[in-house]
């Protein structure tokens, strides 16, 4: 074998080494490869996507603008957060499994939203929330029932929307469904946390003594010897409003203190006597 024999042996071998290392680079599957399967088990629900027009319904309902902080409870392929973001929300998703996190991560970059949607690799169990001025869902009934206190707590005005589940029976503020573009979950539910106002309310001219059920607000308004049932009364987070004595009382509530309108020209205002 001559000298340009044994170089042309050598540039092969080499050329040979080249393609074969990058062809094994090749095969190995990269991070960004990974493909979650619809159905796939997570902690404590499986994913499934919540199609994009229900996302887009959802956020609607909850009327999520810039000024708002989204935050996602399982927040699967972070699809949810992603669309809050580019409406300019700040928004977060939790999801226990760690390369969802990852993939939405990935998902957030590409659409150019990383600067306003983060994900944490969390259990929603033990995830504080309290932040959020909206929380969406696609969980579980009886998760939704575990997680009712904790959102029962949230600052009252807070929106919550749940795909397709409901939360037992507090009944959904507002239902909207989606028809083109989805085949299955296509419909939406609104909660809106309630200020809490049970108990007795002062009056310069009596007293309402009040019972709440979720959003539902029942009682007695007392003016001297005079009690009024009370009825329609309703709460939409920090806003009252309900019937006594033929009047049509509205309001809003501010802790301890509540005052509104009365009639067409009126104005009442309560103090919290007990709880
Ligand atoms: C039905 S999928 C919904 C995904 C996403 N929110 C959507 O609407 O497209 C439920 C998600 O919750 C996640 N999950 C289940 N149990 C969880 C837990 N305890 N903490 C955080 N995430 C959880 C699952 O991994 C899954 O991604």
């Amino acid at each position: 074998m001559n000298a340009s024999h044994r170089m042309r042996q050598m540039l092969l071998t080499l050329f040979l080494a080249v393609v074969t290392a990058t062809a094994s680079v090749q095969a190995q599957p990269a991070r960004d490869e990974y493909k979650p399967q619809v159905g796939q088990e997570g902690k404590d629900v499986i994913w499934v996507p919540t199609p994009q027009e229900l996302v887009e319904k959802m956020l609607g309902m909850a009327k999520v603008t810039p000024t708002d902080y989204v935050i996602d409870l399982g927040s699967g392929d972070g699809r949810t957060v992603i669309t809050a973001a580019k409406r300019g929300a700040k928004a977060l998703g939790i999801e226990y499994n760690p390369d969802m996190v990852e993939l939405s991560k990935r998902n957030a970059a590409k659409e150019g939203v990383s600067d306003r949607a983060s994900f944490i690799k969390a259990d929603l169990f033990e995830s504080d929330f309290s932040q959020a001025t909206v929380i969406t869902m696609f969980l579980l009934p009886g998760i939704n029932i575990r997680l009712r206190p904790k959102i029962l707590d949230l600052r009252p005005g807070t929106r919550i929307v749940s795909n397709s589940f409901t939360m037992g029976e507090w009944a959904a503020d507002e239902e909207g469904t989606v028809k083109n573009g989805c085949a299955s979950y296509c419909t939406a539910l609104l909660w809106i946390v309630p200020a809490k106002v049970e108990g007795t309310w002062e009056l310069p001219q009596g007293e309402l003594a009040l019972t709440q059920t979720f959003q539902m607000v029942s009682g007695t308004l007392r003016s001297g010897n005079v009690s009024t049932p009370i009825t329609n009364g309703r709460l939409n987070g920090n806003q009252i409003s309900f019937t006594a004595g033929g009047n049509q009382y509205t309001g809003y509530v501010n802790g301890n203190v509540m005052e509104g309108s009365v009639g067409s020209s009126g104005t009442w205002k309560a103090n919290r006597a007990r709880k």
